[in-house]
């Protein structure tokens, strides 16, 4: 059996500074101690520390394959040590998305959210990490679509022939917890009818058609469907394959280059233009937004991130670019025109979607003054 490296994405709110819009730099400090101390056991081989947001961002690399109780353990631990000190400096929601209290080997289910894809190494394997804040799990629908399926997107689908035989997209149902394939380009429409309501689907993998290689892979934890309220939005990680038979990175990165919308924003509650941003701007600010995108590169090797001499992983930060200024531009441009509608759909979320929201609060008080009409 040929050795297998797995790349972990998990992810947790466990406080914020000054509301909901950034991590401090000292629980980034703490859960860089827990990875390094996890790296030098040996029960991982390398690690990156970020955050989107009010989000912490956990990226392990390691050969235990995905799924594994000690990976899920140490990102638990870290989140538990992080909260702890959220707790103790008063910060904002601190210990938010940790819903359950007693870990059990998986931390799917129990509030962070995941993204794991385990892989067999090429010669050499280019990966993209994104990861969004205020956004849903189905915000990667729009992108995922345009880079594996659309021809006008992804020029290596017209021009590759490893490319032409197509993708298999494996969709959610989160409202009825089942799944289904289907490949494109044969069932191109039948996928945009389900992913083009991200309320309800999403994609959560997709495998080269032509041999099942694995190319990506997102988090579609919903959590206000763990905890039956709303409990903050389940701002999205996936995981993205590059090159040699797969998209291009430029490919994967070219529906970035304008902004489109997603469900969050404030209160979880909204449609709000999505903003490609790098490292230094992953906060959120107007209106708690507008939802962010960061997008982290580097390159598997030997069970690891290619690193420095001196151990240090190499990641490039993608959207720290001018070339998606406009899509920045845009986001400010569709922010102004929704923020102009204030509480009026569709700036507002469906009706829906604002079930699990605090509104059914709002409105029950008013149950007893209808009158029949
Ligand atoms: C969205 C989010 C924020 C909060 C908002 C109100 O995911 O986290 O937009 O919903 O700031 O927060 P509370 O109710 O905690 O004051
Ligand atoms: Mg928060
Ligand atoms: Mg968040």
């Amino acid at each position: 059996m040929p050795k297998k490296t797995t790349i972990s994405v998990i992810k947790c709110d466990i406080g914020s500074l000054a509301g909901h819009h950034i991590v401090p730099k000292l629980l980034l400090e703490i859960a860089e101690k827990h990875l390094k101390k996890a790296q030098k056991q040996g029960m991982i081989n390398s690690h990156y520390v970020f955050h989107a947001g009010d989000d912490l961002e956990l990226l392990m690399v390691h050969e235990k394959g995905e799924e594994n109780p000690k990976i899920h353990k140490i990102a638990w631990d870290t989140f538990q040590d992080a909260a702890k000190k959220a707790v103790s400096l008063k910060l904002y929601g601190a210990g938010q998305d940790l819903l359950k209290s007693a870990f059990s080997g998986n931390v799917r289910g129990m509030g962070p959210g995941v993204a794991e894809m385990e892989i067999e190494e090429r010669r050499s394997d280019p990966i993209i990490v994104f990861a969004g804040d205020k956004a849903s799990g189905s915000a990667f629908n729009f992108p995922l679509f345009r880079i594996f399926a659309d021809p006008m997107n992804t020029a290596g689908l017209v021009i590759d022939p490893n490319l032409a035989g197509g993708f298999k997209f494996e969709v959610l149902d989160v409202m009825k917890n089942r799944k289904v394939v289907l490949k494109c380009p044969e069932e191109m429409y039948e996928l945009i009818a389900l992913v083009g309501t991200p309320e309800r689907y999403m994609i959560s993998r997709i495998w080269r058609a032509k041999d099942d290689l694995i190319c990506a892979t997102s988090s579609t934890t919903k959590l206000s469907l763990i905890a039956g309220k709303y409990v903050g939005k389940d701002d999205p990680v996936s995981i993205v394959r590059a090159q040699h038979g797969l998209p291009a990175v430029g490919e994967i990165l070219a529906p970035f280059m304008h902004s489109y919308f997603v469900e969050g924003w404030m209160r979880g509650s909204h449609w709000g233009p999505l903003m490609p941003v790098g490292l230094e701007f992953s906060k959120c600010t107007i209106f708690d937004g507008p939802p962010r995108m960061v997008a982290l590169g580097f390159q598997v090797c030997n069970g690891g991130i290619a690193s420095d001499d001196d151990g240090t992983p190499l990641i490039s930060d993608l959207f720290d670019d001018p070339a998606f200024d406009m899509a920045r531009r845009e986001a400010m441009e569709y922010a102004a025109a929704l923020r102009r509608m204030g509480e009026f759909e569709p700036a507002r979320l469906g009706a829906e979607t604002m079930e699990y929201t605090t509104l059914p609060q709002v409105l029950k008080k008013l149950r007893r003054r209808f009158k029949p009409a």
